[in-house]
């Protein structure tokens, strides 16, 4: 697919001798550990002058990354640079919201912004490589790494993951502002039974092109240098060693040309899988799957110079692999610079950037609920009390933090942030329950501050209840209970559950914000923005409905409405049917008005369509409140008869328009063959339109009922 630094490439392997080439193929860990056990720093010295290592990961600093790189490139005998990685997940000094909350934004550019301020930062401290974006979509609140997700769409995913390379590697990824992307985990890591993190997948071949593949063919459509494997197996075969997803489908069937490197010692765990009979074994399994760089565990390294001298490796493959890594380090420019600049380097978040965080923090943020209209606050309020384990934390930085960003740059909290907002307003604070009813009896409005801290979410980071630990929700009791004014703040990785979501007036979803969470929350509540952010997730009633997602099959005895007697139904006796809060679901200070969806024709042919035909969705949207605001219109389609059946709904557009008091506009969409077709289970990957009555959807959340019909002949 490429012939960039084909010459180049060529003579430096004809020049490698078999412990050069595997050890192009090695990624060591320096300074700290993300996984389980890893090599020391004299390991990596050691084995960067052999020639016995081609990347590295965790290593911090400039300077760091200058003495290592000396090493590499005026020690080896070949002098192949090093290239850094790094897990720079949502900043690397700035600290964005965690990627769910910049899904709930419905704006992909709030991540490209996110990847360009990191990749900047990163790039100038030394890393070239961030492990990121995420993109597995996930129907599982209780993993804890729904956080690093987009949620459990895989159109959102994919245009979010499309958006974040883009703000990663720009045009010309060895550029001094730039870093290579890596989208993972390849593939279907979402779907681990019971939300155990790491844990069995077993899907469907239509399932995996459908829900968990677009994103990543999204990404790599975009540009993406990488693609991690994942630690799940897929389908009874480990993904690091799962030549179909791997090769077939990511190197064959969609030419990525690219490295794919594994997760933390995820070649070694073929053993523990019960699929390698051990670390040799695992090693071949791993390369020929089509894995090419082995992170953290040395099973390559060590042992494929006799695979390969026995024949059990193949010579080709092994080029191949040791090509995509070469090929990145020449297309990150490392040849022409390996070292850092150390006058260059950016030591902390700037004005610009922190202002950045704010601003997308906001963005991100979901109205739940605000009946009576407690939000925003009153400027004429004189006493504001801001309760709970949260109000006056800086645990708001969510999960992936580099350890020196946390003590180094932590969050603005929401006490201090409301009292520079509100300099005329009387803000007191309290943590415990009595305090807090004390504070709330005093105050004219109280904000109650809930959720869960960071170290409950992200990687091994499983909850079986989804409800606020620590017993938040008597606290939450014990303030209503005064019958004053009061709204919850909600911070968190991943949907809650809870009764006093019902009882509480106002909610607002804040996620874990960032850097700058104490100012973009006070932003919210004070009214200095108008919350638009839609939740890219559903949040269940309980627990015990999990799995509930929107984009749900339907069953052939759905729940009806209509028919309350009928005990027939796919559902739960002891609760009631659908979520608590649908995806998409979101509101605002004002209120907003979407006419029905128009079509610009209704009928088309299949062939058209697959031509590159398209039919255009036009969407009235009227601002119909008394204060300008943002409203994510969202469009959906249901395919009525398929031969694989289709979702009740599917997301496949959405627009975030900003409209000032009484303004309207029209939104418009465009329907083509990627939006009405969709993967059969065909495992050479067969996508398909066919003949039928599409249902178009659009509204503001997924339980919109307008809709116009489209007939595909
Ligand atoms: C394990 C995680 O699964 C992955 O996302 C991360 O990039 C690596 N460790 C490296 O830290």
């Amino acid at each position: 697919m490429s012939s960039d630094h084909d010459a180049e490439i060529k003579e430096l392997l004809g020049r490698m001798t078999p412990v050069e080439k595997f050890g192009q193929l090695q990624q060591l860990a320096w300074g700290f550990n993300t996984g389980p056990g890893g090599p020391g720093t004299e390991d990596v010295e050691t084995a960067a002058r052999a020639g016995r290592v081609g990347s590295v990961l965790n290593l911090m600093g400039a300077a760091n990354a200058n003495a290592l790189q000396r090493i590499a490139v005026e020690e080896s005998r070949l002098g192949i640079p090093l290239l850094y990685g790094l897990d720079v997940i949502h900043g690397y000094w700035t600290t964005f919201p965690i990627p769910l909350a910049q899904a709930a934004a419905f704006d992909p550019a709030v991540t490209e912004t996110d990847g360009a301020v990191s990749a900047r930062e990163a790039r100038s401290d030394g890393i070239h490589w961030v492990f990121s974006p995420m993109m597995d979509v996930t129907h599982e609140p209780r993993w804890g790494r729904i956080a690093e997700s987009h949620g459990e769409d895989p159109y959102l995913t994919a245009r979010y993951a499309a958006a974040k390379v883009r703000g990663y590697q720009g045009d010309d990824m060895s550029a001094d502002d730039r870093v290579a992307a890596c989208a993972k985990h390849f593939v279907a890591y979402g779907g681990a039974e019971g939300g155990r993190d790491y844990n069995t997948v077993d899907v469907s071949e239509q399932r995996l092109r459908n829900l968990y593949l677009p994103p990543f063919l999204a990404a790599v459509d975009a540009g993406a240098a990488t693609v991690m494997a994942a630690f799940n197996t897929v389908s009874g075969v480990p993904a690091h060693g799962n030549a179909h997803t791997l090769t077939d489908i990511l190197k064959t069937q969609r030419g990525f040309d690219g490295v794919v490197v594994s997760d933390w010692a995820g070649v070694d765990e073929l053993v523990v899988h019960g699929f390698a009979a051990d670390r040799a074994d695992a090693a071949r399994l791993a390369l020929g799957a089509g894995v090419d760089v082995e992170m953290a565990s040395t099973s390559l390294v060590e042992h494929g110079p006799d695979l390969l001298a026995r024949g059990l490796i193949s010579a080709d493959r092994l080029d191949d692999a040791v090509t995509r890594v070469l090929r990145l380090k020449f297309r990150l420019g490392l040849f022409d610079r390996p070292y850092v600049d150390l006058d260059a380097v950016i030591p902390e978040p700037t004005p610009s950037t922190r202002a950045a965080a704010r601003d997308v923090a906001a963005r991100c943020m979901v109205l739940l609920k605000n009946a009576p209209a407690i939000l925003p606050l009153d400027p004429s309020v004189s006493s504001v009390a801001v309760v709970g384990p949260f109000a006056d934390s800086a645990d708001l930085l969510g999960t992936w933090v580099l350890g020196e960003t946390q003590r180094r740059f932590p969050a603005g909290t929401v006490r201090e942030a409301l009292a520079a907002a509100l300099p005329d307003t009387l803000i007191s604070h309290a943590d415990g329950v009595q305090e807090a009813v004390d504070a709330a009896l005093a105050a004219d409005v109280t904000v109650v501050v809930v959720g869960e801290p960071t170290a409950l979410s992200g990687e091994a980071a499983t909850r079986s209840d989804l409800g606020l630990p620590d017993g938040q929700e008597d606290l939450i009791a014990a303030v209503a209970a005064t019958g004053r004014p009061y709204a919850v703040v909600l911070v968190g990785g991943r949907p809650l559950t809870g009764d006093w979501l019902d009882t509480a007036p106002a909610v607002l979803m804040a996620w874990h914000p960032g850097i700058e969470a104490g100012n973009a929350i006070a932003d919210v509540l004070t009214g200095a923005v108008n919350p638009g952010g839609k939740l890219p997730v559903t949040f269940p009633r309980a627990v015990g409905q999990v799995p509930i997602y929107y984009n749900r099959e339907n069953t052939g005895r759905p729940h009806d409405p209509a028919r309350p007697e009928n005990p027939f139904v796919s559902g739960y006796l002891d609760l009631a049917d659908g979520p608590r809060f649908p995806f998409g679901h979101g509101i605002a200070y004002t209120t907003f008005a979407v006419s029905a969806p128009e079509l610009s024709r209704t009928r088309i042919e299949a062939a058209a369509l697959c031509d590159g035909a398209a039919v255009e969705v036009t969407v009235p949207l009227r601002n119909t409140g008394d204060r300008a605001g943002d409203e994510v219109v969202q469009l959906y389609v249901h395919d009525r008869a398929a031969s694989v059946v289709q979702p009740v709904r599917r997301l496949r557009g959405f627009r975030r328009v900003h409209l000032a008091a009484g303004a309207e506009t029209v939104v418009r969409f465009a329907l083509g063959a990627d939006d009405l077709g969709f993967w059969t289970g065909d495992p050479n990957g067969r996508f398909v339109v066919e003949p039928g009555e599409i249902d178009v959807h659009t509204g503001t959340s997924s339980a919109t009922t307008d809709r116009c019909t489209l007939t595909i002949v």
